[in-house]
């Protein structure tokens, strides 16, 4: 089994291309992420079968957001799959009924603070709070793993302050927005490489595009691996 620290974004839009590209990687990666991209595409069914039929570990990035009794009842329904790491919003309610749902099962409940791809004109807009974004990405880390979360998903940039939280003890960082040393930046603005990731705190690196799209994804993979440094 490989380096479970390296979950590969399997953000292609259905179960047989997710399939295929899992075939491709092999050995190379232990850990997939599954989101809402591929909800309609049977993103659960290959959940079930990479966890079930190949032994892989599954994040399934579902960033749920709902009332409390709609959560919880979503959450215990994923709950019985034995799937790893499900997204909710960091909202403390929403995060209180997630644990809920899960009750005494080894699924992972991991906060969603802000989303990347908001800035302050966008919070401004949904009417949240006036204040620095960076403050307000703390802020709710911390009452989000106050509330119960086993975990939140960090950017490369906020990795290291939610680490030195007295909250975030013992507490899981997921990190996206990751780029091997050498490789373009995509769409990504607020990049790590893989080592500088794990050393700001990170538990887990999320990499998506310079492993599915590269011409050989496992070599890839293993690229990023090297990149980790020793556990
Ligand atoms: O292709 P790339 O490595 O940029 O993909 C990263 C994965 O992590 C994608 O599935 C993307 O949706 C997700 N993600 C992210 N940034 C966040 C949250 C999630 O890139 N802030």
């Amino acid at each position: 089994m490989s380096d479970d620290r390296l979950i590969v974004a399997l953000d292609v839009p259905n179960v047989v291309q997710g399939l295929d590209l899992a075939a491709r990687i092999g050995d190379a990666a232990s850990f997939y992420k599954i989101g809402l991209g591929m909800l309609t595409g049977g993103g659960f069914a290959l959940a079930n079968e990479l966890k079930q039929e190949h032994g892989k570990r599954i994040f399934l990035d579902m960033k749920l957001f709902d009332i409390g009794a709609t959560i919880e009842a979503a959450v215990r329904g994923i709950a019985q799959y034995d799937l790893d790491f499900l997204t909710v919003h960091g909202d403390p309610q929403v995060v209180r009924a997630a644990q809920e749902g899960k009750g005494g099962t080894g699924l992972k409940i991991l906060a969603v603070t802000i989303l990347t791809s908001l800035d302050r004109n966008d919070l401004d807009d949904n009417c949240i709070k006036p204040g620095d974004i960076h403050a307000i990405t703390l802020d709710r880390a911390a009452r989000a793993l106050a509330a119960g979360a086993d975990g939140v998903i960090a950017s490369p940039q906020e990795a290291a302050a939610i680490r030195a939280l007295p909250e975030a003890a013992g507490k899981l960082i997921v990190t996206p927005g990751i780029r091997p040393t050498g490789s373009a930046s995509g769409d990504q603005k607020r990049i790590a490489t893989p080592a500088q990731a794990i050393a700001d705190g990170a538990d887990h690196i999320v990499v998506g595009r310079p492993v599915w799209q590269a011409q050989d994804p496992a070599e890839a993979a293993r690229r990023v691996l090297a990149e980790l440094p020793p556990r």
